[in-house]
């Protein structure tokens, strides 16, 4: 069966869309792995509840994540809660900020909770201009991700 990882991302200046990017760019560098990238605007229930893994990836508005990955959770919530596909899904997060971060952060793994996703590693904060060494650590992100869905240790 092929594992797939789906990353839902916004991007409005192309920071984020870059981190996404390599995120799925290391999620398809492991066999056997079908990696994704959708707009948030665009990914639906069905993208949410067939991935076997899931990367949330948003800039820092105004100390909130961005509506548009706000957007997503508001659409998929209500459908997707106490679904079986949904329970204990592996995730992890990506945020790009000028300075903080923390505010995006702490409000998607706050809802994170609600759906019951599990929690699987740190996140990739980027404060600033997205440069070399957090573009590796999305990619290693995307690889972890992607290699432990494949082989079902979360
Ligand atoms: C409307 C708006 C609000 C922002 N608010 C914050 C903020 O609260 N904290 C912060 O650290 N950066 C803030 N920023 C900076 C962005 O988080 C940063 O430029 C980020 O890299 C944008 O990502 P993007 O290129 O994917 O859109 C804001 C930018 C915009 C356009």
């Amino acid at each position: 069966m092929t594992c797939k990882i789906l990353i839902v991302y916004h991007s409005q200046s192309g920071n984020t869309q870059k981190m996404a990017q390599k995120a799925v760019d290391g999620a398809r560098a492991i066999e056997g792995v079908d990696a994704y990238l959708k707009r948030a605007a665009e990914a639906t229930l069905q993208d949410l509840l067939s991935c076997h893994g899931l990367v949330i990836a948003s800039p820092e508005y105004f100390g909130y994540m961005s509506g548009m990955i706000k957007d997503f959770f508001d659409r998929t919530y209500n459908d997707a809660r106490g679904k079986k596909e949904i329970f204990k899904k592996p995730y992890a997060v990506l945020i790009s900020a000028g300075n903080d971060g923390t505010g995006a952060l702490n409000h998607i793994e706050r809802i994170c909770l609600g759906y019951q996703f599990k929690k699987i590693m740190a996140p990739v904060m980027a404060k600033g201009p997205v440069n070399r060494e957090v573009l590796d650590q999305c990619e290693t992100l995307g690889k972890t991700i992607a290699a432990g869905c494949k082989e079902g240790i979360y």
